[in-house]
């Protein structure tokens, strides 16, 4: 390799304002010193060899910006430069994969983070009877958005809203004529769309109704399916029959008669299983599916949080139509009239009803790819006493399905008064739940009566402490945070279809108008007296306003225990293990492995007071203080494990300091989702 005088001056030529060079250019070249290996030898790519003459002189050439490549290598080689080059990339590729296998390790040693449908409560508004901005008698999305100080004031992030879609309002909305419209009785798509922003303003998450079961028989498809369009005329399910006698098999509706109806269009019946304004969409039809994933997709797009599936064990039937088997087989089969009268083997949880759910599912999970925006799916089935079926709707370990299925067991809760039956119910998820999974548990929704009414107003602050302290997502109907109750609808002011059947069945009770305040309509409309079902005589004692003033109100300890609940690590995602249960007392524990602080919660059902000696749990410190009672009188009291006293409806959180886990000694006893330990040191999770 030669260097060539002409081109390196004229390179050099171009650095003549760099000192380095100058210093040592004197009259000549500095390239004129430089040669190149001695011809004949070997080369070698990286060490230049320099003539001892050239050398000398070059070694006062300092380093300079600009210096050609032949240059730069002289000095590159030069054991000081090239042993701590090498120093610098060894410690880069060491530094790069420490930050790899730590990254890695940071990961494989996380417990997963709790997503927002975990951490906060799920809310349910009944749109008809939140808030009226209106004056029409009937609540609005307005409405709604002049309320959302309320969840911000109790700490509730996710909110679902029963449907607002375009209806007739046969069944109040669940009887959907256009599933991508806004019914003027509660507004239009921008009230919608300004709701929607205004509650992600405020870190708010919107779960949405999804009807999948139905339509409303004036939705459109209904009548291009009833007048025989070829593309439509399967959406539903037609069977020939009798206009007079127009059963074609035994089946019946949830509501009552018969679940078929003789449309004289078509001059065929078609399946409701709910009101006949309700005809069934055929599932086994793919055009129906397809529409269905569109609609999924139409408001997802608008950004709505979540859905919560309606009536999915009704989705599919069997295609055969044979007779359900009677319960009582002795029935005259033309009394067979209710729900209760037959085993619904061939009308509910049918094959592939799973396959529509996990499509649904994995349509969500495009949208829930970025960071907070996971969109929740929640489905509604009551399986009753078959807790099996209902496990279902959790999926598999390898295919999702819903996030969770509502637990609807706590609505038994009234039926009896014993720490005993509580812990059954609660045992009987816990215990059938898949593992892994997540827990939830409703105490009241729009088709239950109020929990304040068929429990008693004595419960109402213990189920409250109940559903706040165990395991998992807690389910909170418009008005439980105040203890609200089920209003007496006369005869003359039934509303709901369901009632028209069958008196008791109305679910009017307890869908009366928010109580806001002790002002006109409650609070619930201020600009005319009508509201379109009576207020609650009680309201002036039973409203938000008033609880807000009051610490030990039933809306402030719902407060405190959401509160607390998100706050503290064990009531979030901590072990959950039964401590003890008797006539009255339903006693549990929260821990997580790694700290301190556990929380213990002696919560009475029964009927009269009685005293808890729970000194045979060792685990558990002799004295224990009273974090919070629903009795104020007892906060902060400090009582001996083995006396524990409450009164009928009386629940107590207790917070203890301890270094014994109960969970190790009791594996039976204890149940947790997803195990983690708290490292105190570094104040973090991780998994163990
Ligand atoms: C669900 C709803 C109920 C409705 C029914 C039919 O069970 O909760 O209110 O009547 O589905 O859509
Ligand atoms: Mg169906």
């Amino acid at each position: 390799m030669t260097l060539k005088k002409e081109t390196s001056s004229m390179e050099l030529g171009e650095c003549t304002r760099n000192p380095g060079y100058q210093d040592v250019d004197g009259g000549g070249s500095a390239a004129d010193t430089v040669t190149a290996a001695v011809p004949g030898e070997k080369q070698d790519s990286t060490a230049v060899k320099l003539d001892p003459d050239a050398a000398e002189e070059y070694t006062q050439l300092k380093p300079y910006a600009g210096m050609p490549k032949e240059v730069l290598l002289l000095y590159s080689s030069q054991a000081r430069y090239r042993v701590s080059r090498e120093i610098l990339f060894w410690l880069t590729v060491a530094c790069t994969l420490a930050l790899v296998v730590l990254t890695a390790t940071v990961i494989a040693l996380s417990p997963r983070c709790l997503s927002w449908w975990q951490t906060s409560p799920v809310y349910q508004i009944y749109p008809r009877s939140f808030r009226d901005s209106d004056g029409d008698g009937v609540g609005d999305l307005k409405g709604i958005q002049e309320q959302l100080d309320h969840f911000q004031y109790l700490n509730i992030k996710s909110v679902w809203i029963s449907p607002f879609y375009r209806s007739p309002m046969k069944d109040f909305g669940y009887d959907v004529e256009d599933f991508r419209d806004i019914d003027p009785l509660f507004g239009t798509m921008e009230d919608f769309e300004a709701l929607l922003a205004e509650m992600h303003n405020k870190g708010l998450k919107l779960i949405m109704d999804f009807i999948p079961n139905h339509t409303s028989d004036r939705h459109r498809w209904f009548n291009l399916s009833r007048t025989g369009d070829p593309h439509y005329k399967d959406y539903y399910i037609w069977v020939d029959c009798n206009q007079t006698v127009p059963r074609p098999n035994n089946w019946v509706s949830v509501f009552g008669n018969s679940s078929w109806t003789y449309d004289e269009v078509r001059g065929q019946c078609y399946l409701h299983q709910f009101l006949k304004e309700q005809p069934d969409l055929n599932f086994r039809n793919p055009n129906v599916s397809k529409e269905m994933i569109d609609i999924i997709h139409f408001w997802l797009g608008k950004g709505v949080d979540g859905f919560r599936m309606d009536a999915v064990k009704h989705i599919l039937e069997a295609a055969h139509l044979r007779d359900e088997p009677q319960v009582d087989p002795n029935k005259p089969p033309e009394s067979v009239t209710t729900e209760w009268d037959l085993y619904h083997d061939y009308t509910t949880s049918q094959l592939g009803l799973h396959d529509l759910l996990r499509d649904w599912r994995a349509e969500m999970d495009i949208y829930s790819r970025e960071p907070g925006r996971y969109r929740f799916m929640v489905t509604e089935s009551y399986d009753y006493h078959e807790v099996d079926k209902t496990m279902m709707y959790y999926g598999t370990p390898l295919v999702k399905e819903s996030d969770f299925p509502f637990n609807f067991y706590l609505l038994d809760l009234p039926q009896n008064t014993s720490g005993l039956w509580v812990q059954h119910l609660v045992h009987l998820w816990m215990a059938n739940m898949p593992r892994g999974q997540w827990a939830n548990w409703v105490v009241g929704n729009h088709d239950r009566p109020r929990i304040a009414s068929s429990a008693g107003q004595t419960y109402i602050r213990v189920i409250n402490m109940l559903l706040l302290t165990l395991p998992g997502t807690p389910t909170t109907y418009y008005g439980e945070e105040i203890g609200m109750e089920n209003i007496n609808v006369t005869d003359s002011q039934i509303q709901d279809p369901a009632g028209k059947y069958n008196k008791s069945a109305s679910r009017d009770p307890e869908r009366s108008p928010m109580q806001w305040s002790g002002d006109m309509n409650a609070g619930f409309n201020n600009k005319t007296n009508i509201t379109w079902l009576p207020v609650h005589p009680e309201y002036r004692s039973i409203n938000v306003e008033v609880q807000k003033e009051d610490e030990s109100s039933v809306l402030a300890q719902y407060r405190f225990l959401n509160m607390l609940r998100q706050s503290e690590l064990p009531l979030q995602r901590g072990w959950f293990c039964y401590v003890h249960a008797d006539a009255s007392v339903f006693a549990f524990l929260r821990e997580l492995d790694g700290l301190n602080q556990a929380f213990l919660m002696v919560l009475n059902f029964g009927i009269e007071s009685v005293i808890t000696d729970l000194s045979s749990i060792r685990e558990l410190p002799d004295q224990l203080k009273v974090l919070m009672s629903t009795n104020q009188v007892s906060d902060g009291k400090v009582l001996q494990k083995s006396r524990i006293l409450t009164e009928a409806g009386e629940g107590l959180v207790i917070q203890y300091s301890t270094h014994t886990r109960f969970n190790p000694n009791h594996p039976g006893q204890c149940y947790v989702s997803e195990k983690a330990c708290y490292l105190g040191a570094l104040d973090i999770l991780y998994k163990c």
